[in-house]
């Protein structure tokens, strides 16, 4: 039997609740397709952190390095540790070290979730660069606790990070609706955005058959509240990406369905899963907590693994679900109960 070795990071707070329900479905969906998921959990999260100095140990990427996928939850317990040292310290490093540097997210409505908008039929996919930009980590401070204190905290784009992140776009559109819209602010970052610009047009001469648009993050923000239906593909940098992405996720009904994958795609390393969402201190440990997100990821898992039969079958599971009017509404089911819905729904 095929046997896919995942990784699981639960993580800090509803991060338990949503991975174990996901790997109840996916475990479900392989027992059903004929695969198996063997599956080692790690407790690297802010608790680790108070015990051990630091998120994960020392040679924590090397552990992950021999597994085939990663799953994880959330990352964030600010009321012990600071979210820039917990983010920093296991999430933001592993999408760095294994350059999964195509972060996805579909927002679309499910069957059944009203979203805030008038417009029903919008199915975007949100392709944001994910090693670099503006989450670099380049900067500093200086004359720390002066009044002439400086913070810099520079952007780097690079023409290989910027290109590869462009042609990933392309060929998703390509595979899709043929559409593309690139999202920058070169009209007021006259360096990096026009570069990207640049390389956007560079790289469009190579998918004549893909309607290429450009677009300001501010007049992009606008866009996916008064005319989603318009956009199939967009492109963008890490901050904008990860500010759209959230608006992508309100739009579609809330955090709670809005899934993500960080793809190294020539797949020397593991790909790394996990719902848009973060660990939810206000509702932690209340079973409550919406697991339709980190499931759809895990969806997007096993196609990443090879299973799309598998695949299809979970997500269509969700669709059943949320079309019987579960899991909808924040409160209205618990995490358990959705889970059970959805283990009912999973035709194998
Ligand atoms: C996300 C999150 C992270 C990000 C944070 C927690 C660092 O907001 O995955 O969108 O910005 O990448
Ligand atoms: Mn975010």
């Amino acid at each position: 039997m095929k046997t896919h070795k995942i990784a699981l990071i639960p993580g800090d707070g509803i991060g338990a609740d949503v991975t174990g329900a996901a790997m109840t479905v996916l475990d479900a969906a392989a027992d059903g397709f004929g695969f198996s998921l063997e599956t080692e959990s790690f407790p690297w999260s802010c608790d680790w952190y108070l015990q051990h100095g630091r998120m994960m140990p020392e040679d924590g990427i090397d552990i992950l390095r021999g597994f085939d996928a990663i799953l994880l939850g959330a990352v964030g317990w600010p009321a012990t540790v600071p979210d820039s040292v917990s983010l920093h310290g296991l999430l933001l490093p592993i999408r760095k070290a294994f350059d999964q540097y195509a972060n996805i997210r579909p927002h679309r409505l499910l069957p059944g979730v009203e979203g805030p908008l008038k417009s029903a039929g919008f199915d975007i996919l949100c392709i944001r660069e994910n090693t670099e930009g503006e989450y670099s980590g380049a900067g500093g401070r200086v004359h720390q606790g002066r009044d002439n204190e400086v913070a810099i905290e520079t952007a780097i784009f690079t023409r290989q990070g910027v290109e590869r992140i462009i042609r990933f776009g392309f060929d998703q559109a390509r595979a899709r609706r043929k559409h593309l819209t690139s999202v920058t602010k070169s009209n007021a970052q006259k360096h990096s955005m026009v570069f990207w610009d640049e390389i956007t047009r560079m790289v469009a001469a190579d998918y004549p058959d893909v309607t290429v648009s450009h677009m300001h993050i501010d007049a992009m923000a606008a866009k996916m509240v008064m005319a989603p239906q318009d956009l199939d593909v967009i492109v963008a940098s890490n901050l904008f990406g990860d500010i759209l992405t959230d608006l992508g996720a309100a739009i579609q009904g809330g955090l709670g369905f809005a899934a993500s994958a960080n793809i190294c795609p020539d797949r020397s390393n593991p790909s790394m899963f996990e719902p848009v969402h973060g660990s939810a201190p206000d509702i932690a440990g209340r079973d409550i907590a919406n697991p339709i997100a980190t499931i759809w990821s895990g969806a997007m898992m096993l196609d990443h693994l090879g299973e799309g039969a598998a695949a299809a079958a979970v997500l269509r599971a969700v669709e059943t679900t949320c079309a019987q009017g579960i899991g909808l509404r924040p409160g209205s089911h618990s995490t358990g109960q959705i889970t059970q819905a959805i283990l009912s729904a999973l035709k194998v």
